[in-house]
């Protein structure tokens, strides 16, 4: 399969590049930039992509791409950084802090260039006075001069002209630029800012882009972007979903052969893919187990038994494990200690039920992308980490399994397509993420069975209107928290002395900041109506208007 290699310098779009590439149906891989030249070789890419990065290539001992990028042949794009490291690398200059150029920069490129040819098929055209001010450093033919008449009268002259140069928004995040082309290298895009705006040596397909294609904000960013892979690289757009499905299963049999594999199921996206996966290229041979920790979702452990063991006929043992982590949990209030105890005590429960296996040599993981390259990231330094990620958020080495990860190249929206495509419910595929300790860090302070049903049926009614409203996916996470505080509440004529649930609803893209959401007001007294009325000892419903940061997503 042709493969495009994305070397990373540490950009916070590195891995939307590699996101856009598969989007084209092309494959890449990110790999740190200081990886080993045999790593690259081995890769044999189709075209190599050098990312942004952080640094200045100005300041000592800023990192380079490797030397066999420019050694092997192949076509090569620098993206911000990355033409930066190609300048200064092959002989030109680029010279720091000039004028910083952030947000949006009106850019005018050169269509005749293979980066941006076609685009003014789907886009407006500049007109003469725009011209006027145009590329003087691409090619001494069409250079614009001030004695020449562009008024749009002059038909032949203005098509000619249109036809080279056309406007485009991009998205801009650099202080650096390029003052010298290196030998070979041309011009082929300009902003107000900077002569030297992208650069191409046609002759060795090397070519550099100062705006980011990647980012949405950047017109024309995926049609550049596809221009490279597709017209330059020669790429087949051969990343389907059906094709990911498909080598999937047949490297999951190559490597598994007759062996049993044990799987954890948590009713999750990545674990229920993981799964179906498997349950394809294995069928029998899989074992999941699913634990019910007791801090689950109401009725979790009741569907996900119902979809994957009677509707989809997988291989699965459910354990009751309630009493078990309720015990270790008894008395501790203090979240990280909850945390940690709730993670081993599960590794507790899995390894028991393993052992009750015989023939068991692998342990699968449902391990996605985005893990791989941060683990990679963190190491960086040490280039063979690439070979070493096995046990990203890895289960006990005690078990002395091999592991297997099915979906460990994958994005998560891609890991969402697998599982459509492979019969997974719309609503399992797209629930809101649910953490690990699960409601042990939703109840606060110690936990008791009898916090975890108030909190259970509360969280059923919030994320059960929100569904009836259409409101469920207009928001990134949402969820109820137990108090263990009482005040004071009327029922009938009686006083009663009651717990608080407290709301929340957050919209984010990564979960690193979120906003809290502006549910509307009739909703929200909706739901307080409903959990005051129907979940006995609750006396009082809060919604949460704490932006994150400073507040967490989790209240604990
Ligand atoms: P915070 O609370 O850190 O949450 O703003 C960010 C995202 O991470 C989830 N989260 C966790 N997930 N184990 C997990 O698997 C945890 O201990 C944990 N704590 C928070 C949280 O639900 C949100 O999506």
């Amino acid at each position: 399969m042709e493969q495009i290699l994305i070397i990373d310098f540490g950009s916070q779009y590195t891995q939307l590049i590699a996101r856009r590439v598969r989007e084209s149906g092309v494959y890449c891989e990110i790999m740190p930039f200081d990886v080993a030249a045999e790593f690259i070789r081995e890769f044999k890419p189709q075209g190599i992509i050098l990312s942004g990065g952080p640094e200045s290539v100005t300041e000592e001992n800023s990192p380079r791409a490797p030397e066999i990028v420019f050694q092997l042949g192949c076509p090569v794009l620098g993206v911000c950084y990355g033409l930066q490291t190609i300048v200064t690398q092959l002989g030109g200059q680029v010279t720091a802090g000039i004028q910083r150029e952030l947000g949006y920069a009106e850019t005018k490129v050169d269509i005749n260039s293979q980066l941006f040819s076609g685009l003014k098929d789907v886009g407006t055209i500049c007109y003469s006075d725009d011209l006027q001010n145009s590329l003087h450093v691409v090619d001494s033919a069409v250079k614009p001069r001030n004695d020449v008449d562009f008024s749009p009268t002059d038909a032949e002259r203005l098509e000619r002209d249109v036809e080279r140069l056309f406007k485009i928004n991009v998205w801009m995040s650099h202080g650096d630029i390029v003052t010298e082309i290196p030998a070979g290298f041309v011009a082929i895009a300009k902003t107000a800012a900077t002569e030297v705006a992208a650069i191409e040596n046609s002759a060795k397909n090397i070519y550099g882009l100062q705006v980011h294609p990647e980012v949405t904000p950047t017109e024309f960013g995926k049609e550049i972007l596809e221009n490279f892979l597709i017209n330059i690289c020669k790429c087949e757009r051969s990343w389907t979903t059906a094709n990911i499905i498909t080598h999937s299963i047949v490297d999951i049999k190559d490597r598994v052969g007759s062996d049993k594999v044990i799987l954890g199921l948590s009713g999750g996206v990545d674990s229920s893919v993981v799964a179906m996966l498997l349950h394809k290229a294995i069928g029998e041979q899989l074992i999941c187990v699913f634990v019910d920790t007791g801090l689950l979702r109401l009725n979790e452990s009741a569907e996900v038994e119902a979809t994957f063991k009677r509707h989809f006929g997988l291989n699965l043992i459910v354990v009751d494990a309630k009493e078990r982590f309720y015990r270790v949990l008894e008395g501790v209030t203090d979240p990280e200690e909850k945390r940690k105890i709730i993670g081993n005590e599960f590794v507790e429960v899995f390894q028991d039920e393993a052992n009750k296996l015989t023939d068991v040599k692998w342990l699968a993981q449902g391990t996605i992308y985005p893990d791989v390259v941060e683990s990679a990231r963190t190491k960086h330094g040490k280039s063979q980490v690439i070979k070493s990620h096995h046990n990203v958020g890895g289960l006990p080495e005690k078990l002395h399994l091999k592991i297997i990860e099915p979906i460990r190249e994958l994005f998560k929206d891609e890991v969402r397509k697998v599982g459509l495509e492979l019969a997974l419910a719309q609503e399992l595929i797209s629930r809101h993420p649910f953490p690990g300790p699960g409601l042990g860090v939703r109840i606060l302070g110690a936990i008791k069975a009898e916090y975890v049903d108030i909190l259970q049926q509360a969280d059923a009614i919030f994320i059960e209107e929100l569904i009836n409203e259409n409101l469920y996916h207009d928001v990134s996470q949402a969820f109820a928290t137990f108090l263990p505080l009482k005040t004071v509440a009327v029922v009938g004529d009686a006083r009663c002395y009651d717990y608080i649930v407290a709301l929340r609803a957050v919209r984010t893209t990564d979960f690193m900041t979120a906003q809290w959401a502006d549910l509307p007001a009739a909703f929200l007294a909706k739901v307080s109506k409903r959990i005051l009325n129907e979940v006995q000892h609750v006396s009082r419903v809060l919604y949460d208007i704490s932006d994150k940061p400073p507040a967490t997503i989790e209240w604990e």
